[in-house]
């Protein structure tokens, strides 16, 4: 396991004395630097970190991810200051689409719910009828009182969720997560016949071909629950290269195997970019009203969907 610098080291403790001073949290992604999970107050899935945002009391949320992930915690805290360290770190699925593109879909389609998967603008959260994450989207797609879906920006977690949910006509727009969509079958089948009691795990975002494969398909968290509960001692790791690093981490008596790719977004943020980022109070995420105003019902919708807003306070009034 890599040992940390004593630079490393320093910029810890002066983060945990900010965080103290400025009365701030770090909220922190799955897929992030493993060194940056030394000053988490928490790490989690998209879920989990929309859950922490919505009942944390601090002043100050760094949230270490993606652009998309603290839109979302901005969204759900109009009071807070929501700092995103690195400004330059997007998600090139959340780019697939925007707020334009999704009007003209649903001229196309009348009378058809809008599901609008996590990774994407605040602006195409506005125009969607509710919003999902890998950990819900079934759930979600399941409990939206309409028959016909249109389901965006992911196709790959669009046709994961249509198995799933076979009873709705879901139209998926043609989306994908690069990290994910590249690997192929070839890569999984060589990982299991190399390690042939290994237990394969695979994000939604990735191919139906290799979900096909997969004995467990569930988000980062889920997937780092499924290999703590399981009673196999070998798994073999399909999405973004951090998690298996996470996992490898946080259960070393297990053995990971990684068939992965890296999001070299997800690695923007570094201890240095949150130090500099609680320092200088920067970079702050903020939306326009209008179309927060819209995309907190969108959300507010999902946590009603899925009964998660019993722990949470009201967001829209
Ligand atoms: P999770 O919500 O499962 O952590 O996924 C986020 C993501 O960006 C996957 O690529
Ligand atoms: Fe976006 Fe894919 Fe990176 Fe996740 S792994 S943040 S979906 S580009």
């Amino acid at each position: 396991m890599a040992t940390q610098t004593l630079h490393q080291i320093e910029l810890i403790e002066k983060i945990h004395a900010l965080k103290k001073d400025k009365n701030a949290v770090i909220l922190v992604h799955n897929y992030l630097r493993p060194e940056v999970y030394d000053v988490a107050d928490y790490v989690g899935d998209s879920l989990g970190l929309c859950e922490e945002a919505a009942k944390t009391d601090a002043d100050i949320v760094v949230f270490s991810a993606v652009h998309f992930m603290a839109e979302s915690a901005a969204l759900l805290l109009p009071d807070k200051k929501v700092l995103l360290p690195n400004y330059d770190a997007g998600c090139a699925l959340a780019d697939m689409i925007t707020a334009e593109q999704l009007r003209e879909f649903r001229v196309l389609h009348p009378g058809a719910g809008v599901v609008c998967y996590i990774n994407s603008s605040a602006e195409v959260k506005a125009e969607s009828d509710v919003i999902c994450t890998s950990a819900n989207a079934v759930a979600v797609t399941r409990a939206l009182p309409f028959q016909k879906i249109l389901f965006v920006p992911d196709k790959n977690l669009a046709q994961f969720v249509a198995k799933q949910v076979p009873e709705k006509e879901i139209i998926a727009w043609e989306g994908f997560c690069p990290i994910h969509h590249r690997i192929t079958v070839d890569q999984v089948m060589r990982a299991k016949a190399d390690h042939p009691n290994a237990k394969v795990i695979a994000h939604p975002e990735c191919p139906d071909a290799i979900l096909q494969i997969a004995d467990e398909v569930a988000s980062t968290t889920g997937m780092m629950k499924y290999a703590e509960q399981s009673p196999g001692q070998e798994f073999i790791v399909i999405t973004e290269c951090g998690l298996t690093q996470r996992m490898i981490k946080t259960m070393p008596e297990k053995k990971f195997l990684s068939v992965c790719n890296m999001c070299y977004d997800m690695k923007k943020t570094t201890l240095e970019s949150i130090y500099e980022s609680l320092v200088e109070e920067r970079f702050r995420i903020e939306i326009p009203e209008e179309v927060a105003v819209r995309a907190r019902k969108s959300f507010q919708y999902m946590f009603e969907l899925t009964r998660v807003a019993s722990n949470i306070p009201s967001l829209v009034s």
